[in-house]
């Protein structure tokens, strides 16, 4: 791909005028077209870029181009829009200036689609991010809305705007988006109702008709045919080129990015229904009683439409356009309206809400862009204004588009022409002036305050007294006369007496860029703007949210009496605040021009260029950019910029900094009438000469970032060497450290190794060694063994053979000895032999016996009765007196071992035995239950600590036994304890003494022979305890009881023993009586309990179950 470097490069023409030679008005036509021929539509005049339209799109505007343009020095590359733009993004961005873009040119020159190149730019190469596409895309978005309601076909342009705008783009220090704002400028509204011939009425009329849904049609009440609505002029209803329907798409995507609501997008299109509907309204005349007429509605039908769309009473809408009320202080006069009345407030209506409807969309979508944060932020303003025109029929609304033109030639002038010299002069430059036309005395024309036209028009529509178009242009005529710029037929100018081309009705104004008839009809009513407030109000009351908002005015609880300021006297304001919004700002010029009145693309008509060269005052502006200076700075700003390229000034220059640049220039191989030094700043003749600069600037730049790459990169390479070394060593002495160790460890384990196999080696030899001296031990064993075997086994042989020799001989010695005996005792045998023998067996028999018992004996329990099997009759009797001896001394054994408790024990089982054995059926039962005695530990028990208390002496027993009552039989629990000296009775619960019988008053005991527990304890008549008469007991160890009883009852008594009578029959002396207890066997009744049962009163009958 060609690179450029700058724009001198395969220039077409000259790319910048200043460098045009010869410079005259026909080559600077010529170069302009020469340049449109080959698609160059852009050319600059220093930094001011002049725009051609070009009536076709070309390749220029593509994503490549603006990466092309992007951070590129504005004369690097061809002229372009672009560059501007770049030019004066950068300068927000890094200079922190705020910026304006004017855009100029007349009408359909290409403003709006310039100011929408530069908006794209911008938006192309700033900051990219969610939140920064939102406000990109909305700002863009703006566009398409404002145009749609504000833009129409005129004969200049297919997309002529017809309102001001001017928008701020707010950015912050990053160069990223915020938000903006848009300022509009008086909309043509008088288009609304009436447009000229060969124009139509606002874009968004035609998109809503031909774009809307059927169903969006129905519910706004309208009809497809544009035929139908006398507000669309019909001849040129069809643009060419222009897709109404699909526009219409793209206006309401727009304004749902935008931010506009579902509802507020409705609104806004019922309003539109409702100005063409309003539209339809027609009246009549109706003549009234007094003469004159009154208008009436024809046909209410459109009436009714359009008041349900408002949500408007019909009534009080009707009553609007027939009624004009007049308030005046405390009075209220209504009169009524003619027809032409009806049509002018109609009309007047339509313009009102269309033009306020306007002002709402730019308001709504101020709310949607406007920038979120509060910190400061960075402005740069895009001005697209309505462009000068010239009209065949030019009223109050072109009056005010070219006073507004005027006012832009005239900052622009201000700013390039006039400022441009005056700052030569101030900055002491040899400069010789250059004429240039300051339009200056036309804005005074138009706004000056005392006689200026709007002042006079203001001053006439504020006039008491008739007023008309014609008492102002009357007025006119005799102010303004005398103006140079003012031409009338019946000004005191006499001049114009005869103009025939200047008609009765008019004025004319030679503007800066060209002469403009105006027609004075409307400029009255239009400048007043006036709106019935009968309509105001009766909006006002409608049911329809925007159109309320729209006329605040109407809200009767807010008369205004005042009159609101004029049209033109608004506009005169907020232009003059405009203007001094963009002298605050560096200005970034585009000058559009158009090519050709067709609308045609590759057509250069001459004159119309030539004649907008001329009043753009472009020859003038190449004049003072040729004979000034192209660039000129500060000289702190530039010394700081461009002190590296002199080894003087850098890095710093210590002295003033006017010295510093001078010493620079000096230095440098730019010739010297290149440059001029002025008080405060230098002046740089030619654009190259500061692109020479920049140039070497951006060398030196390269070579001071080489030098200080070189510097860091070799710092960096040294550090990192020294780290690289310093790591070696580390790595060098871990890495030797490792193989040291490494190789050690391998020779320790090589020497382990070699020492095991040596080892082993000598191991093996030694075992082998070993082995064979084992072997050989072995085998001298194994042979001295069998030696030895073999010594011994001759030996055994011989000794056997010895011994049977010897044996042979003791036998032989022997049968020879017996042999001898035999024959010597034979004699003596036969006397004595068998007593002998039989003392021998017998002796011998009883030995084996006694030998044989030991080791049979029975066990050495005394009642084991076994005794091992007697082997022989005759010995009987050993056998039996034998057991019996074993059995004493077994038994005395076994008593040895008693201890004198234990004897006593079984002493008194003994008793028992020999008081009960064969007596009693239950002894057999108590012979193995121990003799207890204390069945309630008496002594320890703490329940009985009281009764232990009253017994003196040492309890021998205590039981619980139950005294039976002689009157029933049953039995009491009692506590029954016997002492040496006594037998106590006792309660079983309290442990009271009931009582106390002394031993020596029992008589005798009485108990069954049976297996009951029942005894009688009989006292000895005459003793004290008889009073109260015996005891009939029953007790569970009745046997331990009575004979306790018996053994200490004897002891106590000093008798030989207490009686104890066993019989199933026995007396007890009850008190006085004496009953009979009588024992019987009875069948086991409820379980085995022995029941008692009194018979009769002497007889207590005792049954026992048998046991079985
Ligand atoms: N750079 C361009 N490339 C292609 N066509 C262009 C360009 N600039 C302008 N045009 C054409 O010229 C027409 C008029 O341009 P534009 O609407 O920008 O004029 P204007 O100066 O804003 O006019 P007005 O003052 O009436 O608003 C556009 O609709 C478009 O067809
Ligand atoms: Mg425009």
């Amino acid at each position: 791909m060609e690179v450029k470097t700058s724009l001198l490069d395969n220039m077409i023409g000259v790319g910048d005028m200043v460098l045009l030679e010869p410079l005259s008005e026909d080559s600077f036509i010529e170069n302009l077209r020469k340049r449109f021929d080959h698609n160059e539509i852009y050319t600059y005049i220093g930094s001011v870029v002049i725009s051609m339209n070009p009536y076709r799109s070309l390749p220029i505007f593509t994503p490549e181009k603006v990466e092309e343009y992007r951070n590129r020095n504005f004369y690097e590359l061809s002229p372009h829009i672009y560059a501007l733009a770049d030019e004066a993004y950068r300068s927000l961005r890094d200079q922190d200036k705020d910026q304006c873009i004017l855009i100029t040119g007349e009408s359909g020159a290409g403003k709006t689609e310039a100011s929408k190149l530069v908006m794209s730019y911008v938006a192309a190469v700033c900051g990219k991010g969610q939140e920064v596409n939102k406000v990109k895309e909305q700002l863009l978005q703006s566009n398409p809305v404002l145009e749609a309601f504000g833009n129409a076909k005129t004969v200049r342009n297919d997309n002529s705007s017809r309102f001001g705008k001017y928008m701020d783009i707010e950015f912050d220090f990053k160069g990223d988006p915020l938000g903006g704002v848009i300022s509009n400028y008086l909309l043509e509204k008088s288009r609304v109702v009436k447009q000229p011939r060969g124009e139509r009425n606002f874009h968004i009329f035609y998109q809503l008709l031909s774009g809307a849904s059927d169903d969006t049609l129905k519910k706004l009440k309208l009809d497809r045919d544009y035929s139908k609505y006398n507000y669309l002029s019909l001849d040129s209803a069809v643009v060419n080129g222009l897709d109404d329907a699909a526009n219409f798409r793209t206006v309401k995507n727009a304004m749902q990015i935008v931010g506009f609501m579902e509802d507020e997008v409705q609104s806004v299109l019922e309003l539109v229904a409702a100005v063409l509907k309003l539209g339809d309204i027609e009246f009549k005349p109706e003549s009234r009683c007094n003469g004159s007429d009154e208008s009436r509605i024809k046909d209410k039908n459109d009436l009714k439409e359009m008041c349900e769309l408002l949500g408007i009473e019909q009534s009080v809408l009707e009553r609007a356009f027939s009624y004009r009320t007049v308030e005046a202080r405390l009075e209220k006069v209504s009169t009524t309206l003619n027809v032409a009345q009806a049509y002018y407030a109609r009309d007047a209506l339509a313009k009102n809400l269309y033009s306020r409807l306007f002002s709402w969309l730019v308001t709504r979508i101020n709310e949607s862009i406007k920038a979120q944060t509060k910190a400061r932020h960075k402005v740069m303003g895009v001005l697209d204004i309505y462009g000068f025109e010239i009209f065949e029929d030019n009223s109050f609304e072109q009056f005010i588009i070219n006073y507004c033109n005027e006012k832009l030639q005239q900052i622009f002038i201000e700013l390039t022409l006039r400022e441009e010299q005056e700052e030569y002069v101030r900055e002491g430059i040899e400069w010789t002036n250059i004429e240039y036309f300051n339009n200056a005395i036309i804005c005074d024309l138009i706004e000056n305050h005392q006689n200026g036209i709007l002042a006079m028009l203001d001053e006439e529509c504020l006039r008491p007294g008739t007023v008309t178009d014609e008492t102002f242009l009357d007025k006119l005529n005799t102010i303004c006369a005398e103006h140079q710029h003012f031409e009338s037929r019946l000004s005191k100018n006499s001049k114009f007496l005869t103009d025939h081309s200047l008609p009765h009705n008019c004025f004319r104004i030679q503007h800066y860029a060209g002469k403009v008839l105006y027609r004075v009809e409307g400029f009255v009513d239009k400048n007043n703007d006036l709106l019935y407030r009968d309509l105001s109000q009766a909006m006002y009351k409608a049911n329809h949210s925007l159109i309320k908002q729209l006329f605040p005015e109407g809200n009767p609880g807010k008369v205004n009496l005042k009159r609101p300021p004029t049209a033109g006297f608004q506009f005169r304001a907020s232009v003059g605040t405009l203007m001094k919004n963009l002298q605050t700002k560096n200005p970034n010029y585009i000058r559009c021009i158009k090519p050709n009145d067709k609308k045609a693309s590759h057509i250069f008509t001459d004159s119309l260029v030539c004649h907008q060269v001329r009043y753009l005052g472009l020859m003038e502006n190449v004049r003072v950019r040729r004979a000034g200076y192209a660039f000129r700075q500060a000289y702190e700003p530039c010394l700081e910029r461009y002190k590296m390229l002199c080894k003087r000034t850098w890095p710093h220059w210590r002295g003033p900094a006017r010295e510093g640049v001078e010493v620079l220039m000096a230095d440098l191989p730019v010739p010297a009438e290149e440059f001029s030094f002025g008080r405060s700043k230098i002046f740089i003749r030619n654009p190259r000469t500061l692109f020479f600069l920049e140039e070497r600037r951006r060398q030196c730049l390269q070579d001071l970032a080489t030098l200080i790459q070189k510097i860091y990169r070799g710092w960096k390479c040294r550090s990192h060497f020294l780290l690289l070394k310093k790591s070696q060593i580390v790595v060098a002495a871990w890495y030797r450290r490792y193989a040291q160790e490494k190789k050690y460890q391998k020779i320790k384990s090589a020497t382990t190794v070699v020492q095991s196999y040596t080892r082993g080696w000598q191991a093996r030899k030694l075992l082998r060694e070993l082995k064979y001296q084992k072997r050989c031990e072995e085998a001298v064993t194994t042979i001295s063994a069998f030696w030895h075997g073999t010594q011994a086994r001759m030996e055994l042989r011989r000794l056997k053979q010895e011994a049977r020799n010897k044996h042979a001989v003791t036998v032989i010695w022997a049968y020879w000895q017996g042999t001898k005996v035999r024959r010597e005792y034979r004699k003596f045998f036969r006397a004595n032999a068998g007593k002998k023998i039989y003392d021998f067996t017998i002796q011998r028999i009883m030995q084996k016996y006694f030998l044989g018992l030991k080791s049979t004996m029975p066990s050495m329990s005394p009642i084991d009765k076994s005794w091992p099997a007697r082997p022989y009759r005759f010995l009987d009797g050993v056998h039996r007196e034998l057991p019996r001896i074993f059995h004493l001394w077994r038994c005395k054994k076994y008593r040895s071992q008693f201890t004198e408790e234990k004897k006593a024990v079984y002493e008194e089982k003994l008793e028992a035995s020999e008081i009960f054995k064969d007596k009693k059926a239950l002894y057999p039962s108590s012979v193995s239950q121990p003799f207890k005695g204390d069945y309630l530990e008496i002594s320890t028990n703490p329940k009985y600590q009281k009764l232990n208390s009253a017994v003196d002496e040492k309890v021998l027993l205590a039981d619980v036994v139950n005294k039976i009552n002689r009157a029933n039989g049953k039995g009491t629990a009692r506590i029954f304890l016997l002492t040496k000296k006594s037998v106590v009775l006792a309660d079983q619960k309290t442990g009271q003494v009931k009582a106390s019988v002394p031993l020596p008053d029992l008589a005798s005991v009485s108990v069954s022979t049976q297996s009951d527990g029942f005894f009688a304890l009989r006292l000895k008549e005459g003793s004290a305890s008889a009073v109260k008469g015996d005891f009939l007991l029953s007790s569970e160890h009745l046997i331990e009881i009575i004979t306790k009883l018996h053994r200490t009852g004897a002891t106590a008594a000093d008798s030989k023993q207490l009686n104890v009578d066993i019989s199933d029959e026995f007396l007890v002396q009850f008190k006085h009586d004496k009953v009979c207890v009588k024992f019987i066997q009875g069948a086991p009744k409820n379980g085995n309990s022995v029941s008692c049962k009194r018979k009769n009163n002497r007889l207590l009958e005792v049954s026992v179950p048998t046991t079985a």
